[in-house]
């Protein structure tokens, strides 16, 4: 796991930007797992702006969300298909019908769930994935107890994730109880995963994430299995991290290399 801690929120969320461009730039026709929640907005508005102003060009790209909520239709703007035409796929030139995130009306859930998983497959597969992380340690809707082998399937959602996500629905407005999510087990066959927690209170997640035991209790873990996983957070959310000296040293190293500052790290002295 590569752990990378910027300063401030707006600078992880461009650095997590950057990263997603340089997919789309260096593979035209890659595969992009998506996500939602109020985490990656930025990110999605920083995309906007570099096909707007810098050509970043989306037309062979596909698409596959994380999730749905069960019950919202396209049209319900709680709804994750809502939230994706709202902030990215409206504003580039994606092929809509690249563009997929399950059915929250799909009421044949297995059906529906077997055959995303299909498309992904036929798609080649997923090559990176962007990730949020809920305060209980979930990715995508992979609530405490999922089994690290889910595949995409039909969850009932934690009472901790309703009352973080109530603050998106309209006063009375029920939350659904019930998501279409990817599991833990299609999340770690994306080829690359990216994650991004911004703000304290993802501070206990993502210690529990990076540095506690693999556990179904905490889904996020199950990143420490996948071969290729970066981190970015701002300082809050890596604010209880006990190894960041470390992951500052790391990223200190990668950018001698890069930028062939050799000497420094020792090599032909
Ligand atoms: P958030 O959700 O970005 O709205 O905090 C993240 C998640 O639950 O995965």
């Amino acid at each position: 796991m590569r752990v990378i801690i910027e300063k401030t929120a707006a600078q992880a969320e461009l650095r997590t930007a950057r990263i997603m461009a340089d997919m789309i730039r260096s593979k035209p026709q890659a595969v992009l797992g998506l996500a939602t929640g109020g985490t990656p907005v930025n990110v999605y508005q920083e995309l906007v702006r570099q096909h707007q102003e810098e050509d970043l060009d989306f037309s062979g790209i596909k698409t596959f969300n994380l999730d749905e909520y069960v019950g919202l239709g396209p049209k319900h703007p709680q709804s994750f298909r809502f939230f994706m035409q709202e902030n990215l796929f409206d504003h580039v030139n994606i092929d809509p019908a690249q563009t997929h995130v399950p059915d929250g009306r799909a009421l044949d859930f297995d059906g529906h769930c077997r055959h995303y998983e299909q498309r992904i497959a036929e798609a080649g597969g997923i090559d990176l994935q962007l990730l949020g992380i809920g305060v209980d340690g979930h990715i995508a809707f992979n609530e405490p107890g999922s089994s690290l082998g889910s595949r995409t399937r039909l969850k009932t959602l934690a009472g901790e994730t309703i009352r973080q996500n109530e603050k998106y629905f309209p006063e009375g407005e029920q939350v659904p109880r019930l998501a279409l999510t990817m599991g833990v087990g299609t999340i770690l066959e994306s080829r690359s995963c990216l994650l991004l927690a911004t703000g304290s209170h993802k501070a206990s997640a993502i210690r529990s994430m990076v540095e506690g035991p693999v556990t179904a209790q905490i889904t996020a873990s199950a990143l420490q299995l996948h071969r290729e996983v970066t981190v970015i957070v701002d300082e809050a959310a890596g604010g209880w991290l006990e190894r960041r000296d470390y992951y500052a040293d790391v990223e200190a190293c990668h950018q001698l290399l890069e930028t062939g500052q050799l000497r420094a790290l020792g090599i032909g002295n």
